[in-house]
């Protein structure tokens, strides 16, 4: 029989998230060194999602607390804002890099305007997890395509060590979003998928003309950008109605234990 997969407790999120928080996998004495071309294709792409990392994500740990309060899951508030910390940490990689170009960080992306828009009004949980998955996706597909699109070595490190946490990221995020979903009655479920559905397709035509220059350039043409993403949000979906087993919540208390420990 084939073995059920697990959804972590939030306190398990929380340990994953302060022991990854001490890994430096840049190496800064590495030279940034992008060619006029790389530039050419890249620099647009690089600010725009420097600005997108820094967000300072209050409106996610409002909606988070919110959420947190209703369910009675209060360890749930810790590991969303150290998962704010950790895409602040991607912001001021690649704003550390900017800088050591030579170059100005931006400060406007009409990407990151909307998104800012979308996130002021977004008050669900629901809506939250949904659009991270999508855009955590896109992250992925986009840093994969950022560290071939040159033969800058600090800038692969950077790309991979976002690489790893944001595999982290998208496991958390389907974990939550399993169990929301399944909170829900079989035709809310229905009309839930639709909703994702639409915002997915929209979201993914914004990221690739916005960041074609820079997918084109790291080997990703739109046709192959759209199968990975199909691929990415379908295994999300997958993973929604999959059978995963329950919450051992005694094992969150043994590892409340263990947190402390590793804390302080
Ligand atoms: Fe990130
Ligand atoms: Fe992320």
């Amino acid at each position: 029989m084939k073995k059920q997969s697990m959804i972590h407790h939030s306190k398990f999120w929380e340990m994953h998230f302060i022991q990854n928080a001490t890994k430096q996998r840049i190496d800064w004495e590495i030279k940034a060194a992008l060619t006029s071309d790389d530039k050419e294709a890249l620099l647009y792409s690089i600010k725009a999602w420097q600005l997108g990392e820094t967000s300072e994500g209050k409106h996610l740990l409002a909606a988070a607390t919110r959420y947190a309060n209703k369910t009675n899951d209060h360890h749930y508030i810790e590991p969303v804002k150290l998962f704010i910390k950790e895409e602040q940490k991607h912001g001021a990689n690649l704003g550390k890099y900017i800088d050591m170009l030579g170059e100005q960080r931006t400060k406007k992306d009409w990407g990151d305007t909307l998104f800012r828009k979308i996130r002021y009004f977004n008050k669900s949980m629901e809506l939250w997890t949904i659009t991270v998955i999508i855009v955590e996706s896109a992250a992925q597909v986009f840093y994969e395509a950022l560290q071939n699109a040159s033969d800058c070595k600090l800038l692969k490190s950077i790309c991979n060590d976002i690489l790893l946490d944001e595999s982290h990221h998208i496991k958390f995020q389907n974990e939550r979003m399993y169990i929301i979903f399944n909170n829900k009655r079989f035709y809310n479920k229905a009309i839930s998928l639709v909703l994702y559905s639409c915002l997915f397709f929209g979201t993914i035509h914004a990221v690739w003309y916005a960041h074609k220059k820079a997918f084109i350039k790291g080997g990703v043409n739109k046709k192959e950008f759209m199968r990975r993403m199909y691929h990415k949000f379908f295994k999300s979906m997958q993973f929604l109605h999959a059978n995963h087993s329950a919450i051992d919540f005694k094992e969150q208390e043994q590892d409340q234990s263990l947190l402390k420990k590793v804390a302080f």
